[in-house]
């Protein structure tokens, strides 16, 4: 809940504001991590616009795609058709519910609010989903740069350690990557800033 939105209402109200909120391309960390696997079952969680569900698909994987927002689905949904790709596009608050199946890549790119959410226990439910010698990506911001408004909570960006931890992941995983790094983006007033995010890639051994 945020000024008496609910989760879903937030996120519609954002995606309604203008026509396209992200490039329409894939993101960078994402084509440079999983360009050399083989193409599998894939998960993309909080799939927004769905560029990377996109990308996914065409590189011939089996594409799930989830989000909150019903708005960025319907949006999604015309990428893939404009593209000639099929990816099956799910609406779950992943807080709730989940995609069911096990994947050999589960990706969550940016799955941020700038509401305060259990991003941990969705991640933890994505570790779950995937299947034995499948990869966990996961790109985040380690702050929330210029985005940040009057009214907005403060959140604690895990660094990749305290990320990797709160997982609780067990022997059955390797550290492929835990790194931060520095991104340049279109800031909210166009000009193009620097911040700082992070990769986490993970190999679920057995
Ligand atoms: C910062 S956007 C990133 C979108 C996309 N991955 C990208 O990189 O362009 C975060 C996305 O997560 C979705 N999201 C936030 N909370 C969610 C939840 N509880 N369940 C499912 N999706 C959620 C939002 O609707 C939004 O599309």
């Amino acid at each position: 809940m945020l000024n008496g939105m609910s989760d879903e209402q937030a996120w519609d109200a954002r995606y309604s504001e203008e026509n396209r909120i992200w490039s329409g391309k894939p993101n960078v960390e994402l084509v440079a991590e999983v360009s050399d696997l083989p193409p599998g079952r894939a998960l993309d969680l909080g799939c927004g616009e769905g560029a990377d569900a996109v990308w996914l698909a065409g590189r011939g994987w089996q594409v799930t795609a989830v989000d909150l927002s019903g708005v960025a689905l319907k949006r999604a949904a015309k990428h893939a058709a404009d593209a000639g790709v099929t990816v099956d596009f799910q609406q779950h608050d992943l807080e709730k519910t989940f995609p069911a199946g096990e994947y050999d890549l589960v990706s969550a790119q940016f799955l941020h609010f700038w509401a305060d959410f259990d991003r941990e226990k969705i991640l933890r439910r994505a570790a779950e989903s995937v299947a034995p010698g499948g990869v966990l990506l996961i790109e985040g911001h380690m702050d929330h740069g210029p985005f940040k408004h009057d009214g907005h909570p403060e959140i604690h960006f895990p660094t990749p350690p305290e990320l990797i931890a709160a997982l609780n992941l067990g022997d059955s995983w390797a550290v492929l990557k835990a790194t931060t790094h520095p991104r340049q983006q279109k800031g909210p007033d166009g000009d193009v800033i620097e911040r700082t995010d992070s990769t986490v890639k993970l190999r679920r051994t057995a």
